[in-house]
């Protein structure tokens, strides 16, 4: 067992089987042990890529996107930028050189970056070093002025809760441990849950993630007060919260999520359905979800991506081809990955959603 696995061993030993979410929330974050803390996730040598790390033309299209809400907004001479879980800082690094078209927009944003893992904190830094960035631990609450909001892969990495339908009730799925090994175990108690579907039958798992619904609340606040607009790419399914996605990767494969915790990315879908509702209460402008693929097609990016073919080599010629493909074909990342935007009911409709 390792040294996180025997932390959260002596927790269970000490108070009973953890809740997944915590189980999930401590592998992933643990200041110490946890994975985004004590690995290097990102890239081909680490256990997943993400699309800003596939290819320039990801985050430099989100740049476009961001100049264009900023535009839209009037131009103000002030507004704040936000990343959610920023990673190795490259999404960031391309959207703002792509956003140096605009000097204006370099001139009047407030950059922010909500990180918690130190490791990763230092990498943004490295890598957005000619820009003057603020980091938080949790979202902020900006209020001063427009927001412009990104997240890629940021939610699926939220802790989620569990519960699974039994004879008619749903039970909390929980993390217990026997013999040094963690094992699935039901919550002796039902919980009452608003699962909002008729048609369950035993063994169904029904999932929850109330950071991201708060988080999603919260952003849909300030939207409203502010004005902008958020952007969130995640993969999940448009509608539904019903079916078992926590799920662990390692070295590029799905590996056990119960196994060595700390060593694998836990990630569960997002519920893009779920946050639509959220969002419909703090009354701003919902475009999408759409799927990835299509969304970056309508910002151009095979446009982007023949203009760097013009200047490359064979080889990179092959490679931004591929990348093209990797982004938006239904095979790969193109449906699976959905886009959501959230604005102020008063802007001009966000590009990349087919208004
Ligand atoms: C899967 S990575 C995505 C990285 C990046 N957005 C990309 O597309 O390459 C998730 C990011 O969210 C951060 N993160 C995870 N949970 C977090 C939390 N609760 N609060 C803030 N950041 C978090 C991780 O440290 C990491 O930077």
């Amino acid at each position: 067992m390792n040294a996180l696995g025997k932390i959260l061993k002596s927790r269970i030993d000490n108070e009973g089987p953890l809740s997944l979410h915590d189980y999930m929330q401590i592998a992933l974050t643990h200041p110490e042990y946890g994975y985004y803390s004590a690995q290097d996730p990102f890239g081909k040598t680490g256990d997943f890529i993400t699309a800003p790390e596939i290819s320039q033309m990801f985050g430099e299209l989100i740049g476009l996107w961001a100049v264009d809400v900023w535009a839209k907004l009037g131009a103000p001479k002030k507004f704040n930028l936000v990343e959610l879980g920023p990673g190795n800082g490259t999404l960031m690094a391309d959207a703002l050189h792509s956003a140096k078209l605009a000097p204006e927009f370099i001139d009047a944003m407030q950059l922010h970056l909500v990180e918690t893992s130190t490791r990763l904190k230092t990498k943004q830094a490295e890598k957005l070093k000619k820009f003057d960035a603020h980091w938080h631990d949790e979202m902020p609450d900006l209020r001063d002025a427009a927001l412009i909001l990104i997240a890629n892969e940021f939610f699926d990495a939220l802790p989620i809760h569990q519960y699974m339908y039994k004879s008619g009730d749903w039970y909390e799925r929980l993390v217990s441990c026997k013999d040094n090994r963690f094992d699935y175990a039901l919550s002796s108690k039902p919980t009452p849950v608003n699962a909002e579907v008729e048609l369950v039958k035993d063994g169904d798992i029904f999932e929850t993630c109330p950071e991201a619904d708060n988080l999603v609340g919260k952003i849909s606040n300030i939207l409203a007060r502010a004005g902008g607009a958020a952007l969130i790419i995640d993969y999940g399914a448009m509608t539904g919260q019903i079916g078992d996605s926590f799920q662990a990767m390692r070295r590029h494969g799905f590996s056990d999520p119960l196994t060595a915790p700390g060593e694998a990315d836990l990630t569960a879908h997002v519920k893009f359905g779920h946050f639509v509702k959220i969002a419909k209460t703090a009354n701003i402008r919902i475009d999408g979800p759409t799927t990835q693929g299509r969304f970056l097609e309508r910002l151009g990016i095979e446009a982007r991506c023949h203009l760097l073919v013009r200047n490359a080599s064979k080889a990179q010629r092959r490679k931004l081809m591929a990348d093209l493909r990797r982004l938006t074909s239904a095979e790969e990342m193109g449906t699976l990955f959905k886009t959501l935007a959230l604005s102020h009911n008063m802007l001009a409709p966000p590009e990349g959603f087919g208004n």
